[in-house]
């Protein structure tokens, strides 16, 4: 977020001014365009844009045309590697030659990879006597990818005359049919195709030619701008936008594919947009966008809803789903990327009613890597990905929990203020945030002394209630004398550099600051020593870092110019999309080093992000605004980026501009409850809102909502175990779940907690007093509150007054939670269990359960416990379902004395209405029945059945087959 305001301490007294009023009024504020390129302002999305349109004039004949031809004798087949030369035919019947490699995976994935040789070996000159690179940018992979990459031993090749055949996947199910010329791949599975590369002739690799300068204008001559090739050259070279001109060096380098999905009428992914989650159509048209979505990390200041514009993170990973298959692409390409989508008539069988989904990604430098997933199932794909650029970090425990945040807590004393009412009025928080104000001057890895002289003690309160801080570190770092750390970064020259090649300086919030490159090696050691020091070693202090577009507020887009230059003198036009991931890697990296001798996992935020932050830690949506849209939008977004493979995912609670009445931070609270990562937060001009503020009814209703968080939190903790094994997102939008259901494919306002059956709609609309839920099967659906029932298939409305949150058990699920209410996640530690078991039509259900201590990594070593429940036959049966390692014995003995305090079983069958007992083992424990009234189900509760959570335990509840409803 930009606000000049911050900018020196000298403005302290008209922001305290400002804010007095900024409290009274909530201003309608929307996004300056003119601040952001459309893409007829961005050189090559215009040229590329162009380039679809000439093809679309043309027609069908068009990609015979293409230029693009593989050329067969080229070609070798090694190890599951394809590789070759594609011949890019120039009008004057020259060629450039583009290198390509086609791989294989032994996962089942292919990746293509397409360079330039000229380039590649640096036969090219730069202009303006640039330091820059000569090569494409070839170390995305680097950054992005952590594995996954072992090549297919049971790949097969044959090559006919003009075209090759892979087949490949499991059990030779997928097939490559790669046509030489023009160049194009059909991507099939079980002889269907369901991806194609280049059908459109759309493919753009922009190859290296000087720049002739035009010969002087003789008077009377118009301007043109055609000079080498009969093409507009008028956006080739040095580029202008508000004031600020890209000189760049290397002139058109942008590359191009047009990617068709046969038959797939929904794409979803390519985070991070504001829009619903089944992507719009981009080239206009009623409800269409008119630009394509555009990745180009950058802090939007008052960014607007529904839109193609682009945010602060980009993953440039799409999924395509039609009934029963989901299929995927991940363009492995760091530099601005435009995706246009359109949606067309089936070509293959028109009459079919099906539809196409054509999509046109275009990037401005470096090199066409794409990877392609086959599915069949959304879990598949996901997986696929998550192989390749890493799953989901396991969390702290502390961190899925409810976190406080304002920009600023002004002092240590108001941090323990906010902290002993949260208290108080027993209101759970796991971790109070400090934002930049905390600091001395805006210098990170400084305390205000005035205001924060006493951190440590401030510390180590928080630390009584085994709760958390979280400071802001940013990566603009001061440009003031004797502050350590900038003189360490210019000495050691670690800071990012100009097109010159001296260290870059722009503005944000200390005023003229420089930027770690975190690209660098040696960087990123740096950065490691300075959470060695003092307070930053503290284990219960962790990082947000904020701004890491990077967000310049001088600079170009308010970022920076992309002829910047990084670590082995990339230009920044190349890296611009990995930035923020770099440095949120760097400091990920210091969290794990900070403290010899305790290894506990780092919790770190980001708002910039790129394929692979998942690794790092959470993510949030940025300055979104206190109104029911940008509550309603929240969801979507969330949902979006989990498919994409980051599901630790939140939105400012209650809106960060603005100040919400009281019915919309309730409802924004309910809401949040299910958000991955649950955290309030609001601008600095707003007034207070810490949910003790609200007043009556409001408190005790949001209350309710955290209490709710906290209870389920064993539920949240297992999901987000169930991502970071296999990339399953965290919440669940319907056609990840029901991936034949197509009436449910572009749901995007309700989902599923994990695998928990958890099926939730908070309310996001302003005076709604119900909510429909759509059930995807004809299974029974219980009210998680009232257990009133709800059958499916089809729309059910759910009495959704105030004080409630409309949320189903679907019948089949066992849920653990935890129901004693405490003041923070940590001391709920020992807790015992509660086990809810919503009986499904055939009165069986089955869950999962997993546990660990929530903060070291000895649950690599097997310190852990993952139980799988299962109700059948009336018995309960806890069995263990994970795998021993060298710890496992050490943890279970620490867990020995927690157990399960109660039972419920919702949906309970009548035959136990007598029933006043359950047997364990020779022991027995009391169970309750309550017969059925009106819309709400039986139910039984046992009472203390002194079961060990860690240990298999078996319930037998009545004689095996009595349990119909
Ligand atoms: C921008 C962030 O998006 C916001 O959350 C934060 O409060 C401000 N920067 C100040 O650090």
């Amino acid at each position: 977020m930009k606000s000049p305001l911050n900018l020196s301490s000298q403005w302290t007294g008209y922001l305290v001014l400002l804010s007095t009023f900024g409290s009274l009024i909530t201003p309608a504020v929307t996004v300056k365009h003119e601040n952001f390129k459309t893409c007829n302002q961005s050189g090559f999305c215009k040229r590329n844009r162009a380039y679809a349109d000439q093809a679309t004039a043309v027609g069908d004949n068009w990609s015979l045309q293409a230029p693009y031809r593989l050329n067969s004798d080229s070609l070798t087949w090694k190890d599951g590697q394809l590789q070759g030369t594609i011949l890019k035919i120039l009008d004057g019947g020259e060629s450039v030659r583009l290198p390509i490699t086609i791989s294989f995976l032994e996962s089942g994935s292919a990746r293509v990879t397409i360079d330039e040789e000229k380039r590649q070996k640096g036969e090219i000159e730069l202009r303006h006597d640039s330091k820059a690179r000569k090569e494409r940018y070839n170390e995305a992979a680097n950054w992005a990818i952590v594995g996954g990459l072992t090549l297919s031993k049971d790949a097969e090749y044959q090559k006919y005359p003009g075209v090759s055949h892979i087949t490949y996947g499991p059990e030779g199910k997928f097939k490559a049919e790669v046509t030489h010329a023009p160049f194009a791949i059909d991507f099939k599975r079980n002889d269907e195709t369901q991806i194609k590369f280049n059908d459109r002739g759309l493919m753009n690799v922009e190859h290296w030619r000087p720049k002739i300068e035009k010969p002087e204008k003789k008077e009377g001559e118009e301007e043109t701008t055609e000079v080498q090739t009969g093409e507009d050259e008028g956006t080739w070279w040095d580029e202008s936008f508000g004031g600020n001109t890209d000189s760049k060096p290397r002139g058109p380098e942008s590359v191009a594919l047009d990617i068709t999905f046969p038959g797939y009428e929904h794409v979803f992914g390519i985070p991070e947009h504001a829009g619903p989650l089944s992507l719009k159509q981009t080239r206009g048209g009623e409800g269409n966008h008119n630009d394509p979505y555009r990745l180009y990390n950058a802090d939007v200041f008052e960014y607007i809803m529904d839109s193609e514009m682009t945010l602060y993170g980009a993953i440039p990973f799409m999924q395509a789903h039609r009934a029963a298959s989901t299929v995927g692409v991940f363009w492995l390409n760091a530099a601005e990327t435009w995706i246009d989508i359109i949606k067309e008539k089936a070509s293959i069988n028109p009459l079919s009613g099906k539809t196409d989904t054509k999509t046109h990604w275009f990037s401005e430098s470096g090199l066409l890597d794409i990877f392609v997933f086959l599915g069949p199932t959304p879990k598949d794909v996901t997986k696929a990905y998550g192989e390749l650029t890493g799953y989901t970090q396991l969390p702290q425990e502390f961190s899925i929990a409810y976190h406080q945040c304002r920009w600023n807590y002004v002092t240590d004393e108001d941090v323990k203020d906010v902290d002993r009412k949260m208290d108080k009025f027993q209101i759970p928080y796991d971790v109070i945030w400090l934002d930049i104000e905390y600091t001395d001057g805006k210098k990170y890895f400084t305390w205000d002394p005035h205001t924060f002289g006493n951190h440590v003690e401030m510390l180590s309160h928080l630390d009584k209630s085994d709760r958390k801080l979280v400071a802001i570190i940013d990566p603009h770092i001061k440009n003031e004398n004797n502050y350590p750390v900038v003189d360490e970064l210019k000495s050691k020259d670690f800071a990012v550099h100009n097109k010159e090649g001296s260290i870059y300086e722009g503005w944000c919030w200390p005023g003229s600051s420089h930027w770690v490159d975190a690209f660098n090696p040696a960087a990123i050691k740096w950065w490691k020593t300075l959470f060695t020091k003092d307070a930053w070693k503290t284990s219960n202090l962790f990082i947000w870092n904020d701004m890491n577009e990077p967000s310049v507020f001088n600079g170009p887009e308010t970022t920076m110019p992309k002829d910047n230059l990084h670590h082995g003198n990339w230009e920044h036009r190349d890296v611009h999309n990995i930035n923020g991931m770099t440095f949120h890697n760097a400091t990920y990296e210091a969290m794990v080093e900070r403290k010899k001798g305790e290894l506990r996992r780092p919790f770190v935020l980001t708002r910039s992000f790129y394929a692979g932050s998942q690794r790092l830690g959470a993510m949030w949506t940025g300055d979104n605004q206190a109104d029911w849209d940008h509550l309603a939008a929240a969801f979507p977004m969330i949902l979006n980026n989990g498919i994409a493979g980051f599901p630790f995912a939140g939105a400012d609670v209650g809106g960060f501009f603005g100040n919400p009445e009281k019915d919309l931070l309730t409802r924004w609270y309910q809401a949040g409850a299910f958000y991955p990562f649950f955290r309030g937060h609001a601008h600095i001009d707003t007034r207070r809102r810490e949910p003790y503020l609200a007043g009556e009814p409001y408190t005790g209703i949001i209350t309710q909502a955290l209490r709710l968080r906290y209870a389920l939190l064993p539920a949240w903790y297992t999901a987000f175990y169930e991502a970071s094994t296999d990339g399953t997102p965290i919440i669940r939008p319907h056609y990840f779940e029901y991936p034949e259901d197509e009436s449910g494919f572009a749901i995007d306002d309700q989902f599923f907690v994990g695998s928990t059956g958890l099926l939730a709609k908070p309310v996001v609309k302003e005076g709604a007093e119900s909510v429909e839920i759509y059930l995807p099967d004809n299974e029974v659906y219980y009210d998680y509150f009232d257990y009133s029932i709800h059958t499916g298939a089809g729309k059910t409305t759910v009495a959704a007054p105030l004080e409630k949150i409309p949320l189903l058990m679907q019948g089949g699920h066992i849920i653990p939670r935890k129901d004693r209410p405490r003041r923070s996640s940590g001391l709920m530690k020992w807790d015992p269990y509660t086990l809810i078991l919503a009986l499904d039509k055939n009165g069986k259900a089955h869950g999962e359960l997993y546990v660990d201590d929530g903060e070291t990594f000895d649950y690599q070593s097997g310190a852990y416990i993952h139980r799988s429940f299962t109700f059948e036959n009336g018995k309960l049966s806890s069995k263990d379902i994970g795998t021993k390692g060298k710890l496992t014995d050490k943890y279970l003995k620490s867990m020995k004395n927690v157990g399960v305090e109660k039972i419920i079983i919702v949906g309970a069958p009548k035959a136990w209405s007598g029933l006043e007992t359950v047997k364990i083992g020779s022991a027995t424990a009391e169970l309750s029945y309550h017969p059925e009234e009106g819309k709400k189900v039986a139910w039984a509760f046992v009472r203390a059945p002194k079961v060990a959570i860690g240990e298999d335990f078996e319930l037998e509840f009545a004689e095996a087959g009595k349990t119909e409803l």
